[in-house]
């Protein structure tokens, strides 16, 4: 008797986690004829996370739950949706997908859910469909995505230029612990740099990566002080029109001694470094009690990109 192999059941559920991400620097240049920004940023990827369930089903369904999970879109323009979408025209799959999306990471807090979401929709729908792609083919979908995308299915620590989506990995030693301050009405990112545009007009801007040497050189050496006093956001002074109540989220860190606080990406959380895991959760309970955040979170940095945590 002979034994015909069978192939393996495809998967009836993947399940992937995707981090978020603080940008420790953030230089902008002018906008150029695409209307896009050049920048050099520093990325670290923390653990705040959103967990994408895809499971088939005829057509695409969005469905959500979790932190604001009520302000995020279901229908097509959910960036998950997108890049679902994007990967099945890449590799001529004609099957439906439901993703669910467990939120963990703050809609519109600059922090990178929404491309979170994206990142992880592409890792799980690959494993779903088993599309073989190898992961610089993932990553271009990713930048075609958004800018921040390619980083989250990268994670731990990178250099991003041009939009943000030219990775470059960079060397980090050790843990960095943080107190987030969130706010539930979010920002729009081409509302800040719009902000942005205004506050530079006719100011000579170029984003400069040898500004970040001593930044570069703290997370080498794992060194939370020096990181704390190298955080750099270009876009804070923009988030700062756009919401001037988020002066106070970062004063009231400073008090609480944080080692340096900044707005993460284009606003409106404010991300506060900590000299250790407790310490994050004494400035956590500081802007609690002065009632200037939504919500709080802590987390630590950095952590791995987007990863199947489960598949059945
Ligand atoms: O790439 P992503 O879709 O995340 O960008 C959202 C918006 O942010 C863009 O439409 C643009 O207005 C602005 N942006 C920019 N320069 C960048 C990245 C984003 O002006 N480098």
């Amino acid at each position: 008797m002979t034994l015909t192999p069978v192939d393996p059941l495809p998967s009836r559920e993947v399940r992937v986690r995707a981090p978020g991400k603080v940008n420790l620097s953030l230089r902008v240049g002018p906008r150029d004829h695409t209307g896009y920004h050049p920048l050099v940023t520093v990325f670290q990827a923390v653990s705040v996370y959103e967990e994408v369930v895809a499971v088939p089903a005829d057509g695409m369904v969005i469905t959500a739950s979790g932190l604001q999970a009520e302000a995020v879109p279901t229908d097509g323009s959910n960036l998950a949706a997108k890049a679902a979408r994007l990967l099945a025209e890449r590799v001529g799959v004609t099957d439906g997908v439901h993703l669910h999306l467990v939120k963990g990471v703050p809609v519109a807090g600059g922090m990178a859910g929404g491309s979170a979401d994206a990142a992880a929709a592409l890792v799980a729908c690959d494993a779903l469909w088993g599309t073989g792609l190898s992961r610089d083919e993932l990553l271009d979908l990713a930048a075609q995505l958004g800018s921040d995308v390619p980083f989250v299915l990268t994670g731990h620590t990178a250099v991003g230029s041009g939009r943000g989506h030219l990775l470059t990995p960079a060397m980090s030693r050790g843990e960095f612990h943080w107190a987030f301050a969130v706010r539930d009405r979010g920002l729009s990112t081409p509302e800040v740099f719009a902000a942005f545009d205004e506050l530079n007009r006719g100011v000579p801007h170029a984003a400069d990566a040898a500004a970040d040497v001593p930044l570069m050189q703290a997370l080498r050496a794992g060194d939370p002080s020096a990181l704390g006093a190298a955080l750099h956001n270009d876009l804070e002074p923009a988030a700062l029109e756009l919401a001037p109540d988020l002066a106070e989220p970062l004063a009231v860190a400073q008090d609480a001694g944080a080692l340096g606080v900044v707005v993460s990406g284009s606003g409106p959380t404010v991300a506060a470094l900590a000299r250790s895991r407790q310490h994050a959760l004494v400035i956590a309970a500081a802007f609690t009690a002065a009632g200037v955040a939504d919500r709080v979170l802590t987390a630590m940095g950095p952590v791995p990109g987007a990863r199947v945590v489960g598949s059945e």
